[in-house]
């Protein structure tokens, strides 16, 4: 059987769940992760690349024989690493530039969902030069709350719920003063607010066909109940109860497949993984937003419930042979709690030595995110942490076994949510 060579990008919580995937399928040669962290070094190399520097990558690909690259995260796919490496004629998992924009552009997410009828929040965009104009139409509306959303990638700070007129001034004013986010909203898109629950699906698409692997509630607000500021993801469970097969149905046409076909028609045939944020509102499921990649820690909860190797996925994508292939997900509930250090997402120390990794043992991930190796020991190394992963026959099953597990685990400062999964229970006894 032929081996597959891969170079997977990234570092986070993410990677390391694609990397322990991974290395559980037969067609696997070597894995390179770049760069990687002390979780993935457990199932490949690690290996220092710079990311972005996408000739770089092409010439590390080329005399270490990598026949395919996988791209975690949204930054290297929305400036145009798939691109670059198809036309040295490398094979990629992971949308071209123009794909991409689905996350890169909220703008164009939006006239496209709105070309091609997909349910959504209604919106208009302004330029950072009519801020005024703005201003302007949110008075004009006086429906609060209202939603101000940076039309570029703004690493999950470049979306805004004001309650108030006084509270858009104030939000516009504080993007004017923002360099970085005054970049990303040099277009501005100002959105109906959509009352509901939020719920991730996951689609492996190969451009012409797709498939739904699986999907996921995040959590991400910092403090228990939902409260305080938005991170990264604080954990998240699957699947959530939210959804069922008639709703999945609903979300695959109505949703999923004009987006594919869409995508198609804009010349912009979508490879790679399609993450569709959704509200379950009143009126049915809307989209929130679109990633062009997995959800970080989404995926570390869908990845061990996929029954399928992931590798002969990708590749089937790469080679537009996704029509052949059909996902099996077992039929457990699987929970994952980020363990992240006191102060994220603001600030907060590194270098606390973790203890009580090794206590981890049985049918329980445990995914590093931001840790680095100093000596023998594992330290922090960034805002999330490590990511813990249980299973159950029910969804309090593995709630419990996953929170059993964290207490395993301590380093000075860990901070966690003590509420992972608990709408999702609430939602089973109100059924
Ligand atoms: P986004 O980056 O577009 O996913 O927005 C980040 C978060 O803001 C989402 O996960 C929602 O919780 C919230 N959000 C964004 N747009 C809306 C909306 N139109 N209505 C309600 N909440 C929203
Ligand atoms: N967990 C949210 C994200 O990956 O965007």
């Amino acid at each position: 059987m032929d081996r597959y060579n891969v170079l997977l990008i990234g570092s986070g919580g993410r990677e390391n769940a694609i990397s322990w995937k991974l290395a559980q399928s037969e067609k696997l040669g070597k894995l390179y992760i770049a760069p990687g962290n002390p979780g993935t070094a457990q199932f490949g190399k690690n290996v220092q690349l710079d990311v972005n520097d996408f000739e770089a990558v092409a010439e590390f690909v080329e005399t270490n024989s990598v026949e395919l690259v996988v791209v975690g995260p949204e930054d290297p796919l929305v400036n145009g690493i798939a691109d670059f490496l198809r036309a040295k004629n490398i094979a990629v998992f992971g949308p071209e530039k123009n794909a991409a924009r689905l996350e890169g552009s909220k703008e164009f997410a939006k006239e496209f969902m709105l070309k091609y009828n997909i349910p959504t929040a209604d919106f208009a965009v302004f330029s950072s030069l009519d801020y005024d104009d703005a201003l302007k139409f949110i008075i004009s509306k006086d429906t609060y709350p209202i939603v101000l959303k940076a039309d570029g990638l703004a690493a999950g700070k470049g979306v805004f719920i004001c309650n108030s007129e006084d509270e858009v001034k104030q939000r516009l004013l504080a993007i004017k003063k923002d360099d970085t986010l005054s970049k990303a909203a040099s277009r501005l898109v100002v959105e109906e607010f959509m009352e509901g629950e939020e719920v991730s699906v996951f689609v492996i698409c190969d451009g012409h066909s797709s498939h739904i692997l699986h999907y996921a509630q995040d959590h991400k607000r910092i403090g228990d109940g939902d409260t305080g500021l938005n991170t990264g993801g604080m954990g998240a469970y699957s699947p959530a109860p939210l959804l069922n097969e008639a709703l999945l149905e609903q979300i695959q046409s109505e949703i999923i497949d004009p987006t594919i076909t869409g995508m198609q028609l804009e010349e912009s045939a979508y490879t790679g993984i399609l993450y569709v944020g959704l509200m379950m509102t009143a009126d049915g499921p809307k989209v929130v937003e679109y990633n062009c990649r997995f959800g970080d820690p989404e995926c570390q909860v869908i990845l061990p419930s996929l029954e399928n190797d992931l590798l002969d996925l990708m590749i089937a994508a790469t080679e537009q042979r996704l029509d052949e292939k059909s996902i099996q997900i077992d039929d457990k509930y699987r929970c994952c709690v980020v363990l992240a250090s006191e102060g994220y997402p603001l600030n907060y120390e590194k270098g606390k030595v973790i203890t009580g990794l090794n206590k981890i043992t049985g049918d329980v991930q445990l995914f590093h995110a931001g840790t680095a190796q100093k000596g023998k020991d594992i330290i922090t190394n960034g805002g999330r942490v490590l990511n813990v992963v249980s299973s159950g026959k029910t969804l309090r099953g593995a709630i419990d076994s996953t929170y059993e597990n964290v207490q395993k685990i301590s380093f000075e400062n860990c901070y966690y949510r003590k509420d992972i999964g608990h709408k999702g229970l609430k939602r089973i006894s109100s059924l």
